[in-house]
């Protein structure tokens, strides 16, 4: 279906891209587009894992260790409480009790199984009449069925002496249509696995698995297992193929697992632990989540890595450094104990790529896979920061340099973007961003003022968050925007991925995600398609271009945030504009009829507070930050710039959107003293000067949104241009392209993705309303005009006069 390109009726604005065709800058980065893969909204588990049903161990009530449930909630450790279901005492099983029959379900953990998953069902068939007991399951949000396919189910059972073992296996609807009847006799009173096929008669999206007696006395039941004949590739113990499709549709070329903060845990135990999750799914552990789920782990550590190679992806294994999560009051593993946590990094990778001598290496031999996988990458940590990771980084680092020398490892710089390694052995940084879409379109160039001695980067999490969370076009264009920086400096920004991967609509905790989907169907958002976009139309080479548009002029405002603590290193607060005083302090205490005291933070002025300037006194003892032009959104939309003074004299201006945070230009060392000392806070249209004792110590120019953001390539064994052109503004753009270097063809190829609304999406009813659409283009001359609809990218595929291509230059 072609869209329908709306014209703006709004002023057009004016654009102009030079291409220099024959002034090559660098080779593209072969690792540019990667997937970030994290067991979150289901991704896994009722998602990508193909897994029928859903609390096959019975042990998604149990509460992780050291912690507490009260009221419905989950108290950690460290006091950090996340909803926990304990309402429904065996949550998606229910006990079915026809005409006059009577049944208990117990969960039991006298003789288990496996050690690794203690619990089991016992039912008790206490009296029967013309009905059946059954107990049924209804997988994650219903048991998708289909005519004519074949599900494959094993589960462990036992029994007591007096139940015959009779058991009849169904897959049925809500109201009780069986589409499916298998019957099976448990022939002993010690586990066994039994194992059976059932083949579905009839459609149905919600259908029942039902395994139900007709006599009396007592069986057990335990890991309880339905998968789809069908899986992708017919994998045993496989994922889902639609959604796989998806993943190979965005020509992916490394695969980061398992996270994100799944990687962190909430406490100790429920960190990701690799060795957890390899070997018979019977043996694996499942854990409680900080996504508020349990997983079952059933993709594990090996199934991620084989996953990876059967994509042709690099793989990035991202480690728990000793730390859980920083944002929900960690828990740190003291630096003499990291020993251990250590190891389990050096013995996965040694799982990953050793010898099969090796101990690790024999394990991975024995579980299928007798070559090395060949693990690339390392990530130490998730999102960790500070002087506690820094110095859990570097013993993490020599260890595994020393072993394994040829892995290239990550450093995290999540909330310390802009990034200053600290003296720290730093090969590649992990920036993340989750902001709202201006400050995509803001930040467009960030990457081209990056220190080129400094490591390279990894854009490892990104996805706007505006519009209350929501998948739009806009948001989609504005992250486009941002990517044609990222591309435009691959010398440095070797590799990216979208974050989060895989959403099931029936539980998305986090939005927006790069694909939704239930159990019988996917879609992917906008974000989807540019990532495709790009992802598909890589080139070989960058090529030099001069992008010359017109602007759009942010008018910022906003008021002055103080926190509680930060008052006793600030006094004598004085605001002015020209000549009114706005505020005039000498002690602020949060109690003042001009302030509004929120929470921990005192908030000064409003929204209108434009062209400003604070004097203060200020006295360091401990980091002192300072909100200026804060419209004290929450949390999500927050939007402020922030002047940071720590006690060691550190001291950097900042921007914060969203879950984002940018450092502009580099810290700066100043002097502190034991004295008060003057600080100064100028706002002066779009410019913000900070000056301590009359010096100036930062300076920082508000940036203009550009209306088009532009980035080209050479296809080489294509004699292609690949010019890639981003207009995330209600606008139309009169674009003139001049290409010199090279004689242009006539024939071409565009690339557009647009809509009639900027907050389009995609929906399971229009899943490609927002999707791209490919028409010939066709060029006469090396320069032309190129009129681009409002919200729209672009990627226009120009063929060349063969050129010489030397990747090498
Ligand atoms: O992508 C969702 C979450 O965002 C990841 O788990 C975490 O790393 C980040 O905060």
């Amino acid at each position: 279906m072609e869209n329908n390109i709306k014209m703006s009726t709004l002023q057009k604005k004016n654009a102009k891209i030079s291409i220099y065709a024959n002034q090559l800058r660098f080779p593209v980065s072969p690792i540019l587009y990667g997937l970030f893969f994290e067991e979150i909204d289901n991704a896994g588990d009722g998602g990508l894992y193909a897994e029928l049903i859903r609390n096959r161990s019975f042990e998604d009530s149990t509460v992780p260790e050291r912690c507490y449930v009260e009221n419905g909630e989950l108290h950690s450790p460290t006091g950090w409480v996340a909803p926990f279901n304990d309402s429904e005492l065996i949550p998606s099983w229910r006990l079915i009790q026809e005409e006059g029959c009577q049944a208990d379900t117990f969960l039991d953990d006298r003789e288990p199984l496996s050690s690794t998953n203690p619990i089991s069902l016992r039912v008790e068939v206490k009296k029967i009449n013309v009905g059946r007991i059954a107990v049924a399951n209804e997988g994650y949000w219903g048991i998708p069925v289909k005519k004519g396919a074949k599900y494959l189910l094993s589960f462990y059972a036992k029994k007591d002496e007096t139940f015959s073992g009779n058991l009849e296996i169904t897959l049925e609807s809500e109201a009780g249509k069986i589409y499916a009847a298998e019957k099976i006799v448990i022939d002993s009173t010690k586990w066994c696995k039994y194992e059976l096929t059932l083949e579905s008669k009839a459609d149905d999206a919600k259908a029942v698995f039902v395994i139900s007696t007709k006599d009396l006395g007592t069986f057990w039941l335990e890991l309880v297992s339905l998968f789809p004949e069908e899986t992708w590739r017919k994998k045993k113990n496989g994922m889902r193929s639609d959604l796989v499709e998806m993943l190979e549709g965005l020509n992916p070329k490394f695969f980061r697992f398992p996270g994100g903060c799944v990687v962190e845990g909430f406490s100790f135990e429920t960190a990701f632990k690799w060795k957890k999750t390899i070997g018979d799914i019977k043996d694996r552990s499942s854990h409680f989540t900080l996504w508020h789920y349990h997983t079952t782990n059933g993709i594990g550590y090996h199934e991620y890595l084989q996953f990876a190679e059967d994509m042709g992806m690099e793989m990035m294994f991202v480690v728990n450094c000793g730390m859980t999560c920083q944002a929900r009051n960690p828990e740190l593993v003291p630096i003499d104990k990291l020993d251990e946590w250590v190891q389990d990094m050096l013995d996965a990778i040694e799982y990953a790529n050793g010898d099969i001598n090796t101990k690790w290496g024999a394990l991975r031999a024995k579980n299928g896979h007798p070559e090395s996988f060949g693990l690339k990458y390392v990530e130490i940590g998730n999102e960790n920061f500070g002087p506690e990771y820094n110095v859990r980084y570097k013993v993490f680092y020599y260890a595994l340099k020393e072993k394994y020398p040829e892995i290239i490892t990550i450093f995290n710089t999540h909330w310390e973007v802009g990034t200053e390694t600290e003296g720290l052995p730093v090969e590649i940084a992990d920036e993340h961003f989750y902001p709202g879409s201006e400050y995509f379109q803001m930040y467009h160039n960030m990457y081209d003022y990056y220190d080129r001695k400094g490591p390279k980067i990894y854009v490892g999490e990104y996805g706007q968050i505006a519009d209350n969370h929501t998948a739009t076009l806009k948001g989609a264009l504005s992250e486009a925007a941002f990517m044609t920086g990222m591309e435009r400096n691959q010398d440095i920004v070797i590799m990216s991925s979208y974050a989060p991967l895989f959403a099931n609509v029936n539980n998305a905790l986090w939005n927006p995600n790069l694909i939704y989907f239930n159990g019988t169907s996917v879609y992917g958002t906008p974000s989807y398609y540019v990532q495709k976009i790009f992802g598909e139309n890589r080139g070989d080479m960058v090529v030099e271009a001069c992008v010359n548009t017109d602007k759009c002029k942010q008018f910022i405002s906003g008021g002055v945030t103080l926190s509680i603590s930060d008052l006793i290193g600030i006094k004598d607060i004085q605001v002015i504009n020209d000549n009114t005083l706005l505020i005039k302090e000498h002690e602020l205490t949060g109690q003042e009829s001009n302030v509004i005291r929120d929470g921990d933070y005192i908030c000064i002025g409003d929204s209108s507070w434009k062209n400003y300037e604070m004097n203060f006194k200020v006295k360091v003892k401990k980091e002192i930050r300072i909100r200026i032009l804060d419209n004290r959104e929450i949390f999500d939309n927050q939007n402020y710039y922030q002047w940071e003074i720590g006690p060691d004299g550190n001291s950097k201006l900042v921007h914060i959107g969203g879950f984002s945070r940018v450092k502009f230009g580099s810290s700066k060392k100043i002097e502190l003293e034991d004295e008060w000392q003057d600080g100064k806070i100028e706002v002066r249209e779009n410019n913000i000067c900070c000056f301590l004792n009359g010096n100036l110590v930062h300076e920082h120019q508000i940036a203009e949104i550009p209306y088009l953001t532009s980035m080209t390539t050479l296809d080489c064994k294509n004699n292609e241009l690949i010019v890639k052109m981003v207009n995330a503004s209600e606008h139309e753009i009169s674009t003139i392209i001049d290409i010199h270097g090279t004689d242009v063809l006539s024939e071409g190829e565009q690339i557009i993705l647009t809509s009639q609304d900027p907050k389009d999406n995609n929906s399971m009813e229009e899943p490609t309303k927002v999707s791209p659409v490919i028409k010939p283009f066709i060029v006469n001359d090396s320069s032309f005009n190129y009129d681009m609809a409002p919200y729209s990218l672009v990627v226009l595929k120009i063929k060349v006069l063969s050129e010489n291509c030397d990747t090498n230059k």
